[in-house]
């Protein structure tokens, strides 16, 4: 059974009338078909940097007293062909930002073949009082109270969390009161210490202060 629709005689795929240009029509179409495979061979090899992410490890300390120094340090990655810069800034072989102002800054890092990696920091600003009790309670208040600790209702992993907690903070680790922090049997803060405490409270228990 011929398929419906082909009539006999007629049933090759080119009319007779067309033969004399078949040659012409599939030299065309090979053209077409090579300057299609080979312009998939043209495109370029794949980026070697497409999804090269580095483990980037940092570490900062704020800006205190208004002085803009703030510094940045890349604890990772770290080596000889490895460069570093900061927002637009040219790339420098030292892992060591120092004098930075409170804002937020992003860190390029630079492998040997050209790959970046970014990370971005905010330096805050803190009062010279305040910077010197958050050295206190991350000294000694972890980690009952610091990395998600919780101790009685109270983390000060955040600095809005112990500029709101400054009376708690001055009553059981200056006053002792109703008992001591850091809590028994930990040694008591020195004299010094809770001074500090004491300065920054009465100086307005602010993160300015
Ligand atoms: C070894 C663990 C530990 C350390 C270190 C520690 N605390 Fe506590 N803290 C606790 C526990 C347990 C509680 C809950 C029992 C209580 O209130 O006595 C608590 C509760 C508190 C509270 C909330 C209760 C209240 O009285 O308002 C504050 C504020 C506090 N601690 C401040 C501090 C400060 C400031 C430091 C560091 C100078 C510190 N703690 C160090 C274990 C600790």
């Amino acid at each position: 059974m011929k398929p419906a629709g082909f009539k006999p005689g007629n049933d090759s795929l080119f009319k007779d009338s067309m033969k004399p240009i078949l040659p012409v029509f599939f030299h065309l179409l090979g053209l077409v078909i090579l300057t299609i495979a080979c312009s998939k061979n043209d495109n370029p090899a794949p980026d070697a940097c497409t999804g090269a992410n580095f483990n980037i490890n940092s570490t900062k300390t704020e800006s205190v007293g208004g002085a803009n120094n703030g510094t940045i340090t890349i604890l990772e990655p770290r080596g000889d062909t490895i460069s570093y810069k900061l927002n637009s800034g040219g790339y420098q072989s030292s892992w060591y930002f120092t004098n930075l102002a409170p804002g937020d800054y992003v860190v390029t890092i630079k492998n040997q073949k050209g790959c970046t990696d970014t990370v971005q920091l905010t330096i805050l600003s803190y009062g010279p009082k305040y910077a010197v009790v958050k050295e206190i309670i991350v000294g000694f208040c972890g980690p009952c109270h610091r990395n998600g600790g919780m101790d009685g209702g109270k983390n000060f992993d955040s600095d809005a969390n112990i500029v709101n907690s400054w009376d708690r903070i001055k009553a059981r680790a200056v006053d002792n009161i109703p008992s001591q922090m850091p809590a028994l049997p930990n040694s008591p803060l020195t004299n010094v210490d809770k001074q500090k405490i004491t300065d920054w409270v009465n100086a307005g228990h602010r993160q300015s202060d």
